[in-house]
């Protein structure tokens, strides 16, 4: 691709989303020992950079295409990106989702006047119903990344990051398909090429990695993980030629290691991100924290439609992997007291409870004792040493 096709697909998009800003933030930076700037597509229209790739399509199709109307294949955001965009363009647009989507994204896409067909019991196989309804309607097969208009539309997330930081040195992308890691990708080799580009992706969903390492695109099914928009079963082809030329190098992240991701964005920036937009600054923040040790990073995020039916438990992997819950069950004499007595000692070591279970009669537990399993609410990962050695020296045995 080439550097006016980026060009050329900002100027036509323009008018119709944001420029989002890149943030700075002084305590993530501290915690990534690099100078971070969080690209925020989160806020970006429709809640994520989809609508960038959606509206550079659909905005270049000739008038017999515009009346043939557009099909597409999406569990999320790409749905609403080509629903918004087919408003915008005057196009019919019909897009299949899985039935397993979340309700509240169907609900959007709707929302944005999109035809919804619920087909299919994940992508792969809405994909397939989506290319068999546009064979049958004549209609045109919009695809989420292997598309040369989609990523020359998403590639536009880098010139706007050139801008607002020209001496940018690494830029770091979640991937999925590979749409917008190949669009930035390309973009900055022609405009600034030493900027490195480092793809970041969920362990359970890691085809780059292999693929990179083999030389050739590798297909693996994924697996359910947080970083939902993630979840594809490899590289598209447009994509992996750019990719397998200009990408730096690719990391992956655990599951624990996005929620806390999640956590800190919201606490901490006051950003609510999705698991898949959550994937680069996890990356900064675990794999690559050596590699980009006082280097100005853009960190891509690169979505917020988050599910809240699944927040919380979203929200309590983080406060565990940040070491701010701590559990541990133990036996008690069963009397009167007892339950205050460590309720007391927990107290003293500055922890609050957050659950507590009081189990009576437990297969081997005493007759004259109770199974107690605790949950508390700690400082941080520094304070449980210190919480232990103090339940520890009250005589309490800890049992996990
Ligand atoms: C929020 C978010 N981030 C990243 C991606 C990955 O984009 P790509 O498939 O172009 O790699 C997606 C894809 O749906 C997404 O929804």
């Amino acid at each position: 691709m080439l550097a006016a096709d980026f060009s050329a697909a900002r100027e036509r998009i323009r008018a119709h989303i944001l420029r989002t800003p890149l943030e700075t933030s002084r305590t993530l930076s501290r915690l990534a020992g690099a100078k971070l700037h969080l690209k925020c597509e989160n806020l970006q229209k429709t809640g994520s950079f989809k609508v960038r790739g959606a509206l550079n399509r659909l905005l270049g199709l000739s008038a017999a295409e515009r009346r043939r109307g557009v099909v597409a294949a999406s569990a999320g955001n790409h749905a609403q990106g080509i629903a918004y965009a087919a408003g915008i363009a005057g196009v019919r647009a019909t897009v299949v989702m899985p039935r397993t989507a979340a309700i509240a994204k169907v609900e959007a896409t709707r929302g944005y006047g999109a035809e919804i067909v619920l087909a299919g019991g994940d992508y792969a196989a809405a994909f397939a119903h989506a290319a068999a309804l546009a064979r049958r309607r004549r209609a045109l097969l919009v695809h989420a990344f292997d598309d040369e208009q989609v990523i020359a539309g998403q590639g536009t997330v880098a010139l706007e990051i050139l801008e607002q930081l020209p001496e940018v040195e690494v830029v770091v992308v979640p991937v999925g398909g590979g749409g917008l890691a190949a669009g930035i990708a390309s973009a900055l080799s022609t405009a600034s090429p030493a900027v490195r580009v480092v793809g970041a992706q969920a362990e359970l969903a890691s085809t780059l990695r292999p693929s990179l390492r083999a030389g050739r695109r590798i297909e693996a099914p994924p697996s359910p993980t947080i970083a939902d928009g993630l979840a594809t079963s490899g590289i598209g082809v447009r994509p992996w030629r750019v990719l397998r030329r200009h990408l730096d190098r690719a990391v992956t992240v655990s599951e624990a290691e996005i929620a806390a991701a999640i956590l800190l964005l919201l606490e901490r920036s006051k950003l609510v991100v999705e698991g898949a937009g959550a994937v680069a600054l996890a990356a900064c923040l675990g794999p690559l924290r050596r590699s980009i040790a006082g280097r100005r990073v853009a960190v891509v995020l690169s979505g917020g439609n988050i599910d809240v039916n699944v927040l919380d438990r979203i929200l309590n992997l983080g406060l565990a992997e940040q070491g701010r819950v701590f559990r541990f069950a133990t036996v008690l004499i069963d009397r009167p007291g007892a339950l205050a007595a460590l309720a007391d000692v927990i107290g003293r070591a500055g922890a609050n409870i957050k659950q507590i279970h009081h189990d009576r009669g437990r297969v081997g537990v005493g007759v004259l004792e109770t199974l107690v399993t605790v949950e508390l609410e700690t400082r941080g990962r520094d304070q449980v040493p210190e919480i232990v050695s103090l339940l520890r020296a009250a005589g309490y045995r800890l049992l996990r």
